[in-house]
């Protein structure tokens, strides 16, 4: 390049102070991947928080997203999972990146699916269709979600049995993951069901926990406010749906300024509801 050539191109993302490195990306569908990055040394964050991250926009801005973490607090790096979303602004492009590229990820990490915001309990459930098991994924490898509770019943619902296979597959690693298997012990119960596609479990958890069909099939007591604790990440119609069936059994919403029986996340926003 001489003096007169115009600089037109974008500024690439290393030049910028929150840029990270993706190590790893995994497809599952041609609706969702996996990948992770390196972890900002000074990044601390609570299991079930989420981050913006996102790539440099054609106009040279971040595009910026809000993300689940979905790696647990003692991971060297960070995991996150994804959606596919078409003609989305930054998911048509995230889609495509590859281990060495670089992501912006701005290091505060925030969120309401954090066991701090929930009172002591013996039960806790987390319930969640599509990317909502992110925040769950770090929460099943978390010590902590054990060490505070007796049974953690993990239900996650898709449309088809592909897109569960995330969750599934980080599920039956734990018996025998070094750091973290004798926490889980036999504590966890997963509990995953399709509702387009034949499985062994089927149905909405709407319906799932109305029925008490979930309750059976796992020999469990119905819920109560005294013994169970719940978290939600979904669709705004699963949430407010959820929030509806709970409240019913007299559990009360939670935040982080003050605790108590549920929590609740919007896995995304937009689906008009
Ligand atoms: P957008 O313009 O953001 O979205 C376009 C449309 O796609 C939306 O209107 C909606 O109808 C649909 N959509 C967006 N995200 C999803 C999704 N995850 N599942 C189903 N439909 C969707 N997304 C993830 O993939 N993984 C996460 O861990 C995650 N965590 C989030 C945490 C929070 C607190 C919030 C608010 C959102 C989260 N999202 C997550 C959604 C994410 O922020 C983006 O919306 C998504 O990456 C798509 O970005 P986009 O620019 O391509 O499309
Ligand atoms: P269904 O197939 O009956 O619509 P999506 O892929 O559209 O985000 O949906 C993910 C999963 O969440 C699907 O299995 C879908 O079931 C389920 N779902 C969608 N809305 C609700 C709701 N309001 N309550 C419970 N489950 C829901």
């Amino acid at each position: 390049m001489n003096d007169q050539t115009p600089v037109t191109e974008a500024k690439p993302v290393k030049t910028l102070p929150d840029a990270q490195t993706v190590t790893e990306v995994q497809h599952y569908t041609d609706r969702l991947f996996r990948f992770r990055v390196t972890r900002p040394q000074s990044l601390r964050f609570r299991s079930g928080e989420f981050v913006m991250i996102g790539l440099l926009g054609d106009n040279g801005k971040p595009l910026l997203r809000a993300y689940s973490i979905a790696s647990p607090s003692w991971d060297e790096e960070l995991e996150f999972y994804s959606i596919k979303v078409p003609d989305g602004p930054l998911t048509s492009r995230l889609q495509h990146i590859q281990a060495g590229e670089q992501i912006i990820l701005r290091p505060k990490p925030v969120g309401t699916l954090v066991l701090d915001a929930l009172l002591p309990g013996r039960r806790l459930w987390m319930l969640a269709t599509g990317t909502g098991v992110a925040p769950f994924a770090s929460l099943i490898r978390d010590p902590e979600t054990y060490e505070k509770y007796d049974e953690v019943i993990l239900m996650h619902t898709c449309r088809e049995v592909a897109e569960l296979e995330y969750g599934r597959a980080i599920v039956e690693s734990l018996p025998d993951d070094p750091l973290i298997g004798e926490f889980v012990g036999d504590k966890l119960k997963y509990y995953p069901t399709t509702t387009r596609e034949k499985s062994k479990y089927m149905g909405r958890i709407t319906e799932n926990l109305r029925s008490g069909k979930v309750f059976e099939d796992l020999d469990l007591a119905p819920m109560s406010a005294e013994a169970d604790r719940a978290m939600i990440c979904g669709s705004m119609g699963l949430n407010r749906d959820l929030k509806e069936i709970l409240e019913g059994w007299g559990l009360e919403e939670g935040a982080n300024s003050e605790p108590r029986h549920y929590v609740v996340e919007k896995a995304f926003v937009g689906d008009g509801i």
